[in-house]
């Protein structure tokens, strides 16, 4: 069985790290996937890894009248949507409060939130009328930054929060025609999360980080003493964005491998 035979998948930011392995495995699964994009050298790529069989195009999610673009093109070429993965984000350089510029609080705030929070509020209201049509389904990424400290700096942090919330919320205005339903995973291997623009870390990348040093850090810190992969998300996603999941709405799937499930961090096992 595949979980997702002939339903068409469209995976915002899904030029790299979680968004890319979840289209992949959406692929097979049996989707027809369609991948939303802002980085024009990403999309590149993903037309050489594709070819024609992958609908990729290039847009922002916080600009309307890309994502009405983006709708269009999805009609014209497969004419319906039965799923909406969200997976764009930015990250905000895990810099303290106290240690951010007064002045450049502002920008950096909006930048955040407008990719992290307002993306999924447009693509939610943009994609809607397909979806009720499918009675199809929407699977947000929020963070385990959204459940406790350190995941992030402040202001990543509240946007995972709020993503949190709009699973909650767009569950409720949704029903009973599309499920929403969150991802909150820890660490993701080879995710190129970037810096924020506003404090000019736009050039700074997670994949940056050692890949030691963050493989032994997860080993030291999480039960099942593993960095999962974009694709070992795959399943969860798959099964929240697929007619098979007749049970959920409203909930966010904490993917952690653990990490979370303790008060006090000493070595597990
Ligand atoms: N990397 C981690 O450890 C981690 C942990 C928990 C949650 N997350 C979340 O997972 C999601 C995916 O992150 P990732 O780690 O795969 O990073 P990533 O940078 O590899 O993937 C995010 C993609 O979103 C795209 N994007 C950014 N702004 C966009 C915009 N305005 N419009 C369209 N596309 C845009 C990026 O170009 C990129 O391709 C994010 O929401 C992130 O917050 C990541």
């Amino acid at each position: 069985m595949q979980l997702l035979k002939d339903d068409v998948v469209l995976v915002t930011g899904g030029g790299s790290g979680l968004g890319l392995g979840v289209a992949r495995y959406c692929r097979a699964e049996g989707a027809e996937v369609v991948i939303f994009e802002i980085s024009a050298e990403k999309v590149r790529q993903l037309r050489e890894e594709f070819g024609p069989e992958v609908l990729v195009i290039q847009g922002d999610v916080t600009k309307l009248a890309d994502l009405r673009a983006c709708r269009a093109a999805i009609l014209e070429r497969h004419g319906r949507l039965n799923a909406l993965i969200g997976a764009q984000g930015i990250f905000d350089g895990n810099i303290p409060l106290l240690q951010m510029p007064e002045d450049r609080l502002d920008t950096l705030f909006d930048e955040i939130f407008h990719v992290n929070v307002k993306g999924y509020m447009l693509c939610a209201r943009v994609f809607f009328d397909l979806l009720q049509a499918t009675e199809g389904a929407m699977v947000l990424t929020t963070s385990t930054a959204a459940y406790a400290a350190d995941g992030g700096g402040l202001v990543y942090t509240a946007s995972k929060g709020a993503i949190r919330s709009l699973v909650n919320q767009l569950a409720f205005e949704f029903a009973p025609h599309v499920r929403v339903n969150g991802v909150a995973p820890a660490g993701i291997a080879n995710s190129q999360l970037s810096g924020p623009r506003s404090l000019g870390l736009e050039g700074q990348k997670q994949s940056d980080i050692p890949k030691d040093a963050f493989l032994s850090m997860f080993r030291s810190l999480s039960l099942l003493q593993e960095l999962p992969t974009a694709e070992d998300h795959g399943p969860i996603y798959a099964f929240l964005a697929s007619r098979h999941n007749k049970i959920m709405t409203g909930q966010t799937v904490v993917a952690d491998q653990g990490l979370l499930n303790r008060a006090v961090l000493k070595t597990a096992g």
